[in-house]
């Protein structure tokens, strides 16, 4: 890999390629979000799709949120959707219902009429990049292991198709499977469009400043591991080596990943995300440390009292074994209602460890 930053030197990118760190860097999935009242200030006059597209405020959230919180990483407001509009595919966040495409893909005609010419209309992601890199690099200067990770992120392949062809959120994949299943020509070529598209537009965030590229596949672990190494492995693996070829390391992230996690490593990202559902310390050894880890904290347990909430961050932590590699974060994303100080707590109880872990 050509690393933009001979010798990074955030706490966040070097934990990303497996150096060794002060302490252990922490961020949080859906750190900008619904449970966070300046978020729903924002919210209030603005739809979800207004604040991803308008740079000023898509920056505005990224940065309240990363400074709320005091966390190591700022991931960029935007969504895994986005590029759906300039491939031709129109949709909607309906209210408590989530996204809804109201034409899916179903047919080769489906796919052939998806465009993968015009992810340059995407701009608007990379423009709100630029904001929040200059306001923390401004800020904080780019040279000391505090600097602030930037983390731009896209969709995989598999979890991205799946919302295409079933028109929104899932149970069963039913419609997905199937067409894998019984039009392979077809869903080759339209996951082949997606990297087109993906990587181009990851290629945008990276030249705009992201340190790191996050690709979420939050619905990967609906397939058995068969039918993820034929039908999605290969197409994933070209999506991260082309985007590690611009320069920065990948996470790769799945929910109810366990069984996959060897065959996902097999991407060659530098960074799996793991869910809670998984000890971190028998993942990490399933993956014979071969590649950093992000995790893993059940966000449900930000309901918990504090004095539980510590326990389960420092057994974490204790599962990590100061090992070089580890990101802290929970294993999926905050639900709304989390009350903000115990996510603030995490913060702390991962740097009061650490500070602990470091008296001689
Ligand atoms: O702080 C951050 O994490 C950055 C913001 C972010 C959003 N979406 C904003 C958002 C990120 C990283 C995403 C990624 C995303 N989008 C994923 C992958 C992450 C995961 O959870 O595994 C997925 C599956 C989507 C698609 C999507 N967007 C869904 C299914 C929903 C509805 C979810 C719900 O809880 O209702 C969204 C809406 C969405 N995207 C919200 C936010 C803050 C909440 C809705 C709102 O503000 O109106």
């Amino acid at each position: 890999m050509q690393e933009k930053q001979s010798t990074p030197v955030s706490r966040f990118v070097r934990a990303c390629l497996r150096r060794p760190v002060d302490r252990t860097p922490v961020w949080f999935l859906r750190q900008a979000g619904r449970y966070m009242p300046e978020y729903m200030a924002v919210r209030r006059h603005h739809t979800l799709l207004e604040i991803c597209r308008r740079p000023e405020l898509a920056a505005e959230v990224t940065i309240t949120a990363a400074e709320k919180l005091g966390v190591d990483a700022a991931i960029i407001f935007a969504d895994l959707l986005l590029p759906f509009t300039p491939m031709g595919l129109d949709f909607e966040f309906q209210a408590g219902e989530g996204p809804v495409i109201h034409h899916p893909i179903r047919t080769a005609d489906d796919v052939d009429r998806l465009r993968t010419d015009r992810a340059e209309e995407l701009s608007y992601v990379a423009e709100a990049i630029e904001k929040v890199c200059t306001h923390f690099r401004v800020r904080g200067g780019a040279d000391s292991a505090d600097t602030l990770g930037i983390i731009g992120f896209c969709g995989a392949p598999f979890t991205l198709a799946s919302y295409m062809i079933e028109g929104g959120g899932s149970r069963n994949y039913i419609e997905t499977k199937t067409l894998m299943y019984r039009q392979l020509a077809v869903w080759q070529r339209l996951l082949d469009k997606l990297v087109t598209v993906l990587s181009a537009f990851a290629r945008q965030q990276v030249e705009a400043g992201a340190d790191v590229i996050q690709i979420f596949d939050s619905w990967s672990g609906a397939l058995s591991i068969e039918d993820y190494r034929e039908f999605v492995l290969p197409v994933t693996k070209s999506l991260v080596r082309e985007v590690q070829s611009y320069g920065v390391p990948i996470i790769y992230f799945g929910v109810d990943t366990a069984s996959l996690l060897p065959s996902m490593r097999e991407t060659g990202a530098d960074v799996l995300g793991l869910d809670w559902r998984t000890p971190l310390d028998h993942a990490w050894r399933n993956l014979d440390y071969a590649c950093a880890v992000q995790g893993n904290l059940d966000p449900i347990t930000l309901f918990a009292e504090p004095e539980l909430l510590r326990k389960r961050v420092h057994h974490i932590l204790h599962q990590a074994a100061g090992r070089p590699g580890h990101i802290f974060n929970l294993g999926h994303g905050i639900v709304p209602g989390t009350p903000v100080e115990n996510v603030q707590a995490v913060v702390k109880f991962v740097r009061e460890y650490n500070s602990r872990e470091h008296v001689p």
